[in-house]
């Protein structure tokens, strides 16, 4: 469904993405593991259009997006959820939502994209309770399911997270990844940056992990969860307490 061939980007003189070349197929969850700075949010920036592409190519859905700009791709059914969720903190939950459809909205479909407000309050209902409070006023696990049902407002047919869980309790972060495999299990592909990599490598299929801006590891979640250099590198000691 996606697919990167040697991309290679740069913020100025640093290089940040050195031949990275990935695949996400339809349905699958695919995580990226590397420490801060290894380059992950910025393959999820280049995919979304947000960051350029010095060489190599980007492909969704067998579509050239190497060049398109980031509404192209949303409209394409790429959504991405941004690190730090980045609600509206002064609207309310309902227009947060309203705003995820920004990319669909015509006048003629209104009903519909109101309708998905709805599903996202049956699916969320604590954002549904909370439908007219504004969003900066949720605590962060609710932001972040705002964000992620915001994204959903555009109808994606892949997601892209980036570090959903960041400054949530455990309980909370492991609600949302398992959120997360109940929207796979309805169809959706993910692509998914996770700092705590055994959460991540439970929850996905597959994994690739990053170092300094390139891939030196790729398998099976379950082949990385094994793996000794991954183990002493990503996963500690096994103490964490995440399902
Ligand atoms: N806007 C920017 N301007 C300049 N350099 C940047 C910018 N964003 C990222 N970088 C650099 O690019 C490299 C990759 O950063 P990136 O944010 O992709 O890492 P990351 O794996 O997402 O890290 P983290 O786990 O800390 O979020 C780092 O060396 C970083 O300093
Ligand atoms: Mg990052």
């Amino acid at each position: 469904m996606l697919r990167l061939t040697s991309v290679e980007a740069s913020y100025g003189h640093v290089k940040a993405l050195r031949g990275i070349s990935l695949h996400v197929g339809q349905g699958e969850i695919v995580t990226l593991i590397g420490a801060n700075g290894a380059g992950k949010s910025t393959i999820l920036q280049a995919i979304s259009g947000l960051v350029r592409a010095d060489s190599g190519s980007i492909a969704f859905d067998g579509q050239d997006t190497t060049r398109a700009n980031s509404g192209q791709i949303v409209r394409l059914g790429l959504c991405q959820v941004p690190e730090g969720r980045q609600v509206f903190g002064s609207l309310s939950v309902a227009d947060n939502l309203l705003l995820g459809a920004w990319s669909r909205w015509s006048g003629a479909n209104r009903r519909e994209v109101l309708a998905d407000v709805q599903d996202q309050f049956e699916r969320f209902p604590r954002l549904g309770e909370r439908r007219s409070q504004p969003a900066g006023s949720l605590s962060g696990g609710e932001q972040q399911m705002l964000a992620l049902a915001r994204g959903l407002m555009s109808r994606p047919r892949m997601l892209m997270l980036d570090e959903p869980s960041l400054g949530l309790a455990p309980i909370i972060a492991s609600q949302f990844l398992a959120e997360v495999s109940r929207l796979r299990d309805e169809g959706l592909t993910v692509l998914l940056v996770e700092q705590n990599a055994r959460a991540a490598l439970r929850t996905a299929d597959r994994g690739y992990v990053l170092e300094t801006g390139r891939i030196v590891l790729e398998g099976t979640a379950q082949d990385l969860l094994n793996n000794p250099e991954v183990q002493r590198a990503y996963l500690g000691k096994g103490d964490d307490v995440w399902a």
